[in-house]
């Protein structure tokens, strides 16, 4: 697999701000481009996170969680289907959509390293900072016989330090992500664990 370069900085169109779609489209998007499972539940866990932070930590108001809900819903939805187009075709849709530009963006660069769009405001770099630890955090709580339950921080961080573990997911990308925001690491392990432990 290889992920191109998307060779554009600018998405969507400005007059199409505060233009989201239903989430429930949304999901019924989701149904018709990802048949794996897995992947459905980890679109949905970003987009619990996403939109929990967007509330509790960023004040926004419900149009602006709904944004940070619906990026998080679909920033992988055409990894299945075209992981050598991965994240092209779902951006193209969301123009032909004429969603909100700050969605898109969002979308494009949730991996600067492989897309090469630099996140610009704090939507971008949380999407990029949730994105690979929730991976990875559930892949910790699937080998826990309970779970969630009574996961903590430490032993997350312990797992990160154990490069076979989830061998998949960037230890560079995490720390990359982590230095463009304000939020400490343990916060942000705390953040997830608390709000994906829950989704289905
Ligand atoms: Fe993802």
């Amino acid at each position: 697999m290889s992920i191109h370069h998307l060779g554009r900085s600018t998405f969507g169109d400005v007059s199409n701000t505060g233009n989201l779609m239903p989430i429930e489209e949304a999901h019924q998007l989701l149904t018709d481009w990802v048949p794996n499972d897995r992947l459905r539940l980890h679109m949905k866990q970003v987009a619990a996170v996403m939109k929990a932070w967007a509330i509790e930590k960023e004040n926004a108001d419900d149009l602006t969680a709904r944004k940070w809900e619906l990026a998080g819903l679909l920033h992988d939805a055409d990894w299945e289907k075209h992981p050598n187009e991965h994240c092209r075709i779902i951006i193209e849709e969301l123009e032909r959509r004429h969603i909100d530009p700050e969605v898109i963006h969002c979308i494009a660069s949730h991996g600067p390293r492989y897309f090469g769009v630099e996140p610009k405001n704090t939507m971008d770099k949380m999407i990029y900072a949730f994105d690979e630890l929730s991976g990875f955090i559930h892949a910790a709580a699937l080998i826990r016989p309970n779970r969630y339950e009574g996961m903590d921080v430490k032993s997350v961080l312990k797992k990160l330090k154990t490069p076979s573990f989830a061998a998949q997911v960037n230890r560079d990308d995490v720390t990359d992500a982590i230095a463009r925001i304000d939020t400490s690491l343990e916060e942000i392990i705390q953040f997830i664990i608390d709000h994906q432990k829950d989704v289905q």
